[in-house]
């Protein structure tokens, strides 16, 4: 399988492609789409200059034909800037998932048949949608912040323009992306790091939450091997599934822990020496909308502190990503990570090496 990806030098994209690595010859061969340069430092197969931002992603017509087989097109790339304004989002996150999904059809026109189209989008279009999220289109009355409302526009545009033309879509839901699991190698730090502070920081110690939250984190490669899954069993169901367009959740859905146990393990792992764990401040929740609110409308923050307030949204409300769906469209596999791992590789603290069986010891007698 040939596939070509946008974004392959962000969080999920690197997810993919060490999910890639660690597949072997099973694994996809990718095509970059990458922006401005090609980028020694990346490990894809061959690498191809173009912009999302702009039709086609900038690729021309010859460019697309010298590509050869295409399999399948995936979107990767995106504005995650959360304080980042309302144009540069829309510019990138609704009209670059458009325009890749013309860049599939396009290559699907060259080929003689259809390349099917994989849109990252995020398990945040929910807003502050509490309860089980479906996998479904999700209604607009809710409250949203620019970022998020970028992603549910770009869902609804192709989702809408995949049921009128039957192309096989699917958008993928992805949640909150950790470092990866092994080497604990990531480019940014999660949402719930930034709501801790160091074992110095003088700032109050507690988060406002929702009683009973959940924080949806899941390892960056194991995000990337659920995406090969899906196009892996995707492939062998001749993609009819994605037809007219499909959304699921790639994230831990109901294993995710919540937030009151993630900082009582942290505490635990951490053992006092870096961290100052927050302790979980329930709140109704017109006031976790009233303090997220005030970090992304109406009071300009620095870029650190507008990112910290909207990541509250992100660990503070009581929540499940469902993924039945999911299930279906890999064979039934669902990604899982310990929250050990999880604790680890978020929080930067020695990752241990998994424990094996000796031949020396002995064998335990029951009597
Ligand atoms: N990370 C998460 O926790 C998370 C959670 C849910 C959903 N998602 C979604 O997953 C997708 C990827 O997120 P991420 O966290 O991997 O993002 P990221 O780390 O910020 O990386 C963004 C990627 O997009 C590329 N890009 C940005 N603008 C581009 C343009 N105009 N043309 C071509 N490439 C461009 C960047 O390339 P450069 O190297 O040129 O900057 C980079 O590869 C996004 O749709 C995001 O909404 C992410």
């Amino acid at each position: 399988m040939r596939v070509l990806v946008a974004g392959a030098t962000g969080q999920v994209g690197q997810g993919l492609l060490e999910a890639c690595a660690e597949a072997g010859a099973d694994a996809p061969s990718v095509v970059a789409l990458v922006r401005r340069r090609q980028r020694a430092s990346l490990t894809a197969s061959e690498q191809v200059v173009g912009d999302v931002g702009v039709p086609q992603w900038g690729v021309s017509d010859g460019e697309l034909a010298a590509l050869g087989e295409i399999d399948a097109v995936l979107n990767l790339a995106g504005v995650t800037d959360w304080t980042a304004g309302h144009a540069t989002l829309d510019g990138i996150n609704v009209l670059g998932a458009v325009h890749g999904m013309a860049v599939a059809e396009r290559l699907g026109q060259l080929r003689g048949a259809p390349v099917p189209y994989l849109s990252a989008s995020s398990v945040f279009v929910a807003g502050l949608q509490d309860g089980n999220v479906p996998e479904e289109p999700l209604p607009a009355e809710t409250d949203r912040t620019p970022y998020e409302l970028s992603k549910w526009y770009a869902e609804r545009a192709v989702s809408a323009r995949a049921a009128r033309s039957g192309h096989p879509v699917l958008v993928a839901r992805i949640g909150g992306a950790v470092g990866n699991s092994r080497t604990g190698r990531t480019t940014r730090r999660s949402s719930l790091y930034q709501l801790v502070s160091a074992r110095d920081d003088k700032r109050l110690p507690v988060l406002p939450t929702r009683p009973g939250a959940r924080v949806d984190t899941l390892p960056r490669n194991i995000l990337g091997a659920t995406l090969l899954r899906l196009l892996g069993h995707g492939r062998r169901q001749g993609f009819a599934a994605w037809h007219g367009g499909m959304t699921v959740q790639v994230a831990a859905g109901e294993q995710a822990p919540t937030l009151a146990a993630m900082l009582t393990q942290l505490d635990a792992l951490d053992e006092g020496s870096r961290y100052r764990v927050p302790v979980p401040l329930p709140v109704p929740a017109g006031v976790l909308t009233a303090v997220t609110r005030v970090g992304t409308r109406y009071v300009r923050w620095s870029r650190q502190a507008g990112n910290r307030l909207q990541g509250l949204r992100y660990v503070a409300v009581d929540r499940i990503f469902e993924r039945s769906r999911l299930a279906a469209l890999t064979g039934g596999w669902l990604p899982a990570a310990e929250l050990d791992t999880i604790l680890r590789v978020t929080f930067d603290l020695p990752i241990r090496a998994p424990v094996t069986a000796s031949t020396e010891l002995p064998m335990g007698r029951f009597v």
